[in-house]
């Protein structure tokens, strides 16, 4: 069996041979005698003309008759067609029907909207713009463990299941064996966790980070890849409930060297999905987004602004009229401000340091001005926020002062603070949304459409 990519990547020498190829058909057309097959097996964007004959094959009339979506094996003579649309064609000699579909297939050859897609999310992949979108996320997947492990980083992988918040934003999904019929209750009313499974209250996490920070002072540079979970209400086109985030974590290292290190990768991931996946690309900034292209040359070759959030709010003021949400210092920035900077101010990537230290989470180090914390998000057009990160308060004291003013309880953190304690150093480290870097190498939209089976309020099917 060949798969199709290898069918476009040898084709010269394979003009001539038998070939056989599994997969399937998009589309069947046929005259008495003659028919065609437009076959997909997914290797690549392309599928293969079949072409079928009666005087050739025995089971024509069935190989007609079939519906679209229909699974089957070809083998055939492969050849070369370099005056037609495709390069090549295969003359099958035999085909072979693993499965057949019926005349109520989802999927027929017309223009579907995105939205109809998303009811059929078991189906869509077998479409061009869902089949392209998940080669490229699997791609991009690939890219990040190549470059962080060609970079020295080991791969962590931190727990699902956690006892504490790490962001404090109150966006976690509890994880609870008890009968919500039938809750124990402490004398006070509460539900009584003591009881439960871990025998106290626990979620699904909502980032790896301060895991990683535990693996990173022992490893120096390390690096999660994982399933990430928020209870986020807010119906937007870039926030699911369930997503994936990368999180490296590097040892003696500050905030500058973080933001090198992800204006790095997210060169190398980019180049890499380029490189890799250059139809599905060619496809997206045809029909998707008729900048894509352009815009990514663009990242790969120019160096990413930096700014302070504070120069940033005199930027942002001066456009305030035309802003729904008006910006002053100590306003966290909307996705409207965010798209103004990387789209009308900079016209490529911008990290933003330096915010606000009410607006930011308690493990951020704080600066010397008492005002801000060493933070920076990665803001790119198109998307905004793409990446958040900080170097990470390393002194002891001030930590606690900081998990004081969050009203963290320090019981479910004493390994956190453990680590000041036990030859801490100074370290830092971001979170990259990998279904926001998918929208930015594809041009899709909505987070939906990037993932195969998107978690968002009030959806959970399939
Ligand atoms: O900015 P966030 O909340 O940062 C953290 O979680 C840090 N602990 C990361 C770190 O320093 N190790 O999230 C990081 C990124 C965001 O920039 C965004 O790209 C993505 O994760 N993200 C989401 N993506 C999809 N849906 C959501 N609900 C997301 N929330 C955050
Ligand atoms: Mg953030």
């Amino acid at each position: 069996r060949t798969e199709i990519k290898e069918l476009y990547a040898g084709m010269e020498e394979l003009g001539g041979k038998t070939v056989t190829v599994c997969g399937w058909a998009r589309t069947i057309r046929d005259s008495k005698a003659l028919g065609f097959i437009d076959l997909n097996d997914g290797s690549c964007f392309k599928g293969v003309q079949i072409v079928f004959e009666a005087d050739k094959l025995p089971n024509y009339k069935d190989i007609a008759k079939l519906n679209v979506g229909s699974a089957i094996v070809v083998t055939g003579e492969l050849l070369l067609t370099p005056e037609a649309k495709q390069p090549f064609e295969i003359h099958a000699s035999e085909i072979i029907v693993e499965g057949t579909s019926t005349p109520d297939y989802p999927l027929q050859k017309k223009r579907h909207t995105m939205e109809y897609l998303r009811t059929i999310a078991h189906l869509r992949p077998r479409t061009n713009t869902f089949s392209a979108a998940f080669r490229v996320r699997s791609a991009a997947a690939y890219a990040i463990h190549k470059f962080f492990n060609e970079n020295g980083f080991v791969y962590a992988h931190t727990p699902l299941i956690t006892g504490s918040d790490c962001e404090g934003a109150g966006e976690m999904f509890t994880v609870t064996t008890l009968d919500p019929e039938n809750l124990p209750r402490t004398e006070d009313g509460a539900v009584d966790y003591s009881q439960d499974f871990f025998q106290k209250h626990t979620s699904l996490t909502v980032s790896g980070q301060l895991e990683a920070e535990c693996m990173a002072m022992a490893f120096g540079k390390v690096y999660t890849f994982g399933p990430t979970f928020r209870a986020e209400k807010s119906y937007t086109q870039r926030h699911a409930a369930e997503f994936w985030m990368i999180e490296p974590e590097i040892a003696f290292a500050d905030l500058q060297d973080d933001m090198q290190l992800a204006e790095d990768m997210m060169k190398f991931v980019i180049r890499y999905v380029m490189d890799t996946c250059p139809q599905d690309i060619a496809f997206f900034n045809q029909f998707v987004d008729k900048g894509l292209v352009d815009r990514l040359n663009n990242v790969v070759n120019s160096d990413f602004a930096r700014v302070t959030y504070t120069e940033a709010v005199e930027l942002l003021k001066k456009n305030n009229e035309n802003f729904e949400y008006k910006v002053d210092w100590g306003t966290d920035l909307q996705t409207e401000h965010e798209k103004y900077l990387t789209e009308q101010v900079f016209g490529k990537p911008v990290f933003v340091t330096d915010y606000p230290k009410e607006i930011k989470a308690f493990y951020m180090r704080l600066n010397d001005d008492g005002k801000t914390v060493a933070a920076v998000d990665l803001l790119v057009p198109g998307i905004g926020e793409i990446i958040g990160g900080s170097q990470r308060e390393e002194r002891l004291e001030i930590l606690q002062q900081r998990m004081k003013d969050f009203q963290l309880e320090e019981e479910n953190y004493w390994w956190y603070l453990d680590l000041r304690k036990y030859g801490g150093t100074k370290h830092a480290g971001f979170g990259l949304g990998f279904e926001r870097l998918v929208m930015y190498l594809t041009g899709i939209a909505n987070i939906r459409d990037v993932l195969p089976f998107p978690r968002t309020t009030g959806t959970a099917e399939f």
